[in-house]
């Protein structure tokens, strides 16, 4: 009988995904609530033929050098894979795989919902009812932004990008967007950056972290926003310069912010972002429906039976990795 391959799965998925590995792998699953550390990541990607980890997991060059000369897949259950050193992968001949598609719609979603609630203050608002202010129904109290004929600016409009798109699209609200290799959509207007942030109501980022993006959305750009602008963003934490953020927000340089990401995360408790009104900050859950995370964990598992197999991942980040054999 053949050796079944060696795998280390950094956290619990759901257990569709788990049980389709579990059949054909000799798995070590890290059961626990927090991410191994550096150190432990280090011991149990030892002499294994392919990891499951997890956007929180740090998969560099060192790491794949631990992993030894069997290791042939990584397969990253999320779609972002920043975590990952994709260059130094594909040189060792690792095939990567990521999760998109899936999660495109419950994402877009989400930053629906944080669009919404900042704008209309539904944070802000939620807890000044259990701090007791309400006294009276005010003609001025706790006002927001309108949606209807409002411009949404959307930064990367790649699958998630444009699912919010199609959301804003039914609020009655104009879509511009940036993204170097964006196609249009009907209707919508492709602009350069400082176009976009001078005519948005709401900038939505959908980008990935790349070295291009890393804090694109700095104090020159907030300088050139709509006092009125509500930022949104379900991306990654370091796309904006978060201290710049703070700036912004805290002298009304724009009305308020939604974010699912931080720089770092989880955010510090003694973030100054913490102490402000006008943002809402959630633990970057975008993704997080039931039927999405299963269906996210299907498709890691795919990609990891895969690259085990040596076939094609059914969703690559390297595919060269299989075509140069
Ligand atoms: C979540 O941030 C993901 O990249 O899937
Ligand atoms: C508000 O509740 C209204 O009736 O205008």
């Amino acid at each position: 009988m053949m050796k079944k391959p060696k795998v280390f799965i950094t956290r619990r998925i759901p257990d569709s995904g788990l049980n389709m590995i579990y059949k054909e792998c000799d798995v070590d699953l890290w059961d626990q609530d927090l991410p191994p550390s550096k150190a432990e990541l280090l011991t149990h990607i030892a002499g294994v033929d392919g990891i499951l980890s997890l956007l929180s997991d740090e998969i560099d060059s060192k790491v794949m050098q631990a992993a030894g000369k069997n290791f042939r897949v990584i397969s990253n259950y999320a779609v972002g894979f920043d975590n990952i050193d994709v260059q130094t992968a594909t040189k060792r001949g690792v095939a990567v795989g990521h999760t998109p598609d899936v999660l495109t719609e419950a994402t877009a979603d989400f930053s629906f919902a944080l669009m919404m609630s900042a704008g209309r203050r539904v944070v802000e608002a939620e807890k000044y009812v259990h701090a007791g202010k309400w006294k009276t129904w005010g003609p001025s109290t706790l006002l927001g932004v309108d949606f209807a004929g409002a411009t949404l600016g959307i930064i990367g409009f790649g699958r998630i990008g444009k699912a919010m798109a199609r959301r804003a699209t039914g609020f009655g609200m104009r879509i511009i967007f940036y993204g170097p290799t964006a196609d249009p959509l009907p209707g919508m207007t492709k602009v350069d950056l400082d176009t976009l942030y001078r005519e948005s109501d709401f900038i939505s980022l959908h980008t990935p972290l790349t070295p291009e993006t890393r804090h694109m959305i700095n104090t020159e750009a907030f300088d050139k926003m709509k006092t009125t602008a509500v930022l949104v963003n379900t991306a990654r934490g370091e796309v904006v310069d978060q201290d710049a953020l703070y700036d912004a927000l805290k002298n009304h340089k724009i009305f308020a912010a939604g974010i699912d990401v931080t720089d770092p995360e989880p955010l510090p408790m003694d973030s100054p972002l913490l102490t402000l009104d006008n943002i809402i900050i959630c633990p970057h859950i975008a993704s997080g429906s039931r039927s999405t995370r299963e269906n996210m964990a299907n498709i890691a598992a795919q990609n990891l039976l895969a690259g085990l197999r040596g076939e094609p991942l059914p969703y690559p980040v390297n595919p060269e990795v299989n075509e140069e054999v």
